[in-house]
């Protein structure tokens, strides 16, 4: 189906209850759906949004169109959980349905004032000749998760910044609050721009987070602020970098910079621009405190501007796993969260070791798995693992011992997206492997390598999913010890 402009901005209210309900059910029975992964009911799911732990549960939002697979008209989607593993669907808490949110109720974050909950995010309007006006807004909700009132309170861009002003994070600092939004300047360079408040709900800006990185993208998008004891990382997402050997392959980035940051100068001092994830599929990433007080990070496991698989099944996108965030020697790591494990049926365990040789775990439900591979013993170059389908499809990982590089191929993992020309992606690993942890679903492979040094999280759209396959070492003659786990339904 060709999607027009006027098709793009259609909301919920154009089809009947009984035909979205239909599009629900024939989502539901289509292939490559999740099993333990956050993903829309219908249509297209992207940023993370207002993520937060709120009165003893997690609540997270998502930018959502829901008539299609594409970038349309963006409601707010709720879901919530008890724990970082087990989300229910909540249903659309931000509908576009004022005139400073009409093309799109865009991204933003949440914050808790005394025991109310509200939610800061971008309202994108276009006029009759379609030029795009960004309002920044807050809403506050009610307990029943309803927008009680929706207040533009910046409206259009500062002078010096284009229309491409969004996604606000609000965070507090001692006695005020804070907020930094993306922006592109005049000169058509990325820029984060920091407003604070005494007194809610009025914001000045103070001006740029000064980073050095002058000539870095065309747009930044998503950025986010937080402090991890005595350091401060700034993420966000730029757009426009070139392809530098393994660097920035994918379409637009999300990375970080870790050092600290200066309230009065807004100046971050640090050591230069990371990436935050190396695999195919990833961007747009928010993180919260969790319950106990650890630093938590969601990513969209997708990137705009790219066509999938299951868009001819009227559904596209999913959440990664969440991830606990730490630095360690000046080092940002990224952890698996331990709710995660609570999905591990304590059942099904396997260990083994793997040398030159296959292993066929077979489920009887497709979708869950968790293989853990630690390095016993090495005497070779480069080792091959292949993750291989019983239809030959397949995924590859090739370590490289000699340079530390670490590589993952997924040219012949099934059916592919658009836009992503090179199937392999590589990273530096700047240390020797020692261990990775992989999770799998239907149709997705998130890797955290070395203690979640590096990771690299993917979609894949095998016939059969990998759940069900074989590990091989194809070449090399490492010691592998094995550890495999049966996942339960999320
Ligand atoms: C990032 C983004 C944000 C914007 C939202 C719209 O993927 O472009 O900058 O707020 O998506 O859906």
């Amino acid at each position: 189906m060709e999607w027009t402009r006027e098709d793009r901005y259609k909301g919920l209210d154009f089809i009947s209850e009984e035909k979205y309900t239909q599009m629900v059910r024939r989502v539901e029975k289509s292939p490559w759906r999740q099993y333990y992964h956050i993903q829309p009911v219908t249509g297209l799911l992207n940023d993370p949004n207002g993520f937060i732990y709120y009165k003893g549960k997690y609540h997270l939002f998502y930018q959502w169109f829901p008539l299609g697979p594409v970038h349309g008209l963006k409601y707010w989607y709720h879901v919530s959980s008890e724990d970082l593993a087990t989300f229910k669907n909540e249903g659309p808490v931000i509908y576009p349905d004022t005139l400073y949110d009409s093309h799109g109720a865009y991204s933003g974050s949440s914050i808790q004032i005394d025991d109310k909950l509200y939610v800061f995010y971008t309202g994108n309007h276009r006029t009759k000749d379609w030029k795009r006006v960004p309002y920044q807004v807050y809403a506050q909700l009610n307990n029943d998760f309803q927008i009680i009132k929706k207040v533009p309170f910046i409206s259009g861009p500062p002078s010096g910044y284009t229309e491409h002003v969004r996604d606000p994070k609000i965070w507090k600092n001692q006695d005020k609050y804070y907020l930094v939004v993306g922006a592109q300047n005049d000169n058509k360079k990325g820029r984060a721009l920091i407003y604070q408040s005494k007194e809610l709900f009025e914001f000045n800006l103070l001006g740029e987070i000064n980073t050095g990185l002058n000539e870095f993208g065309y747009m930044w998008e998503c950025p986010d602020i937080f402090r991890i004891e005595d350091k401060e990382v700034f993420l966000f997402c730029p757009q426009g970098l070139e392809k530098e050997g393994n660097k920035y392959n994918n379409i637009y980035q999300s990375g970080y910079l870790v050092g600290n940051f200066n309230y009065d100068t807004l100046k971050i001092s640090h050591d230069g621009f990371n990436e935050l994830d190396n695999g195919f599929d990833f961007y747009a990433p928010q993180t919260t405190l969790s319950a106990d007080g650890d630093r938590i990070l969601i990513g969209w496991m997708g990137l705009p501007d790219t066509e999938y698989p299951t868009d001819q099944y009227e559904w596209a996108h999913c959440m990664t796993l969440p991830r606990i965030l730490s630095i360690e020697k000046n080092q940002l790591k990224q952890r698996i969260h331990p709710d995660i494990f609570k999905l591990r049926d304590k059942g099904i365990k396997e260990t083994f070791k793997l040398r030159n040789n296959s292993r066929e775990w077979d489920l009887i439900e497709p979708g869950r798995l968790e293989i853990d591979f630690s390095i016993k013993d090495n005497s070779s170059e480069r080792i091959t693992i292949l993750l291989a389908n019983k239809v030959g499809e397949s995924i590859e990982i090739d370590i490289d011992f000699i340079k530390n590089i670490f590589q993952l191929n997924r040219l012949n993992s099934g059916q592919l997206p658009s836009n992503q020309d090179d199937q392999r992606r590589s990273v530096d690993l700047g240390e020797v492997f020692s261990n990775m942890q992989v999770f799998i679903d239907n149709s997705s492979i998130e890797i955290f390598i070395n203690d979640g040094s590096k990771v690299m999280s993917s979609r894949v759209f095998p016939q059969i999913p990998y759940s069900q396959c074989q590990i091989k070492v194809e070449k090399g003659n490492a010691d592998l010890e094995v550890n495999q786990y049966k996942l339960k339904e999320g």
